[in-house]
């Protein structure tokens, strides 16, 4: 069985992803730690994250099982896959690993931008999920101003603005509801009312496809 949860930045995407796999029994996959991990590559080499040829280097050497997701989390590390997740030869250089994971054992939750779309578009069960720039914005910056008191929320919007303005418009794969995806919402909703929302979505999509 395979679960694809797409949707934006700061959507949390990825904290529904994990309890969703916990959830059914089935392994995770948070795909954007892997154009983080293409990213950091970069970063740690001192190459530009222009260098198109280093990074679709850098992502055919990538091996999807030693992600270190300390290292690869922050901000930082977040506008960096964004700018290299641009490159259709990065892209290309993932995707059979991602669709390798997705078939493995019993199946697998995969989250990131292009599951339902491009990865995986026959998964039992599609959802999107979103919510305003501004509730993103206001969930990411409280996260981030433990460590850094003097972060503006305005800088932490703007941000966010820019990713979704680059994740959605570019060429390769962009960020994009899959038609048959389901729409969750979660502007106004908290973690546990946004889990059961989840659930209820893709009980229904697993039933139709039963
Ligand atoms: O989900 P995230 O914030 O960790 O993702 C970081 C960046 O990686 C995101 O801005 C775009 C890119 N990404 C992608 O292009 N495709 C995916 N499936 C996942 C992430």
């Amino acid at each position: 069985m395979i679960i694809a949860v797409d949707g934006p930045a700061a959507s949390g995407k990825g904290t529904l992803g994990k309890r969703i796999a916990a959830h059914y029994g089935l392994n995770h996959l948070d795909t954007g730690l892997i154009y983080r991990a293409v990213a950091r590559a970069l970063l740690d080499q001192n190459l530009p994250l222009t260098d198109e040829l280093a990074a679709t280097a850098a992502a055919r050497a990538l091996d999807l099982s030693v992600l270190d997701e300390d290292r690869l989390r922050g901000p930082q590390a977040g506008e960096a896959a964004s700018v290299i997740s641009v490159y259709p030869g990065v892209r290309e250089a993932l995707l059979q690993g991602q669709r390798s994971f997705a078939m493995r054992g019993s199946g697998a939750v995969l989250d990131g931008r292009d599951i339902g779309t491009v990865i995986c578009p026959d998964a039992d069960a599609k959802i999107f999920v979103t919510a305003s720039s501004e509730e993103r914005a206001k969930r990411r910056w409280l996260e981030l101003k433990i460590a850094h008191p003097d972060l503006a929320y305005e800088t932490v919007l703007s941000d966010i603005q820019q990713r979704d303005t680059r994740d959605s418009n570019r060429a390769a794969s962009p960020l994009r509801m899959a038609d048959d995806a389901r729409l969750l919402d979660t502007t106004k909703l908290d973690k546990e009312t946004a889990f059961q929302a989840a659930i209820v979505l893709i009980e229904a999509d697993l039933s139709r496809n039963r």
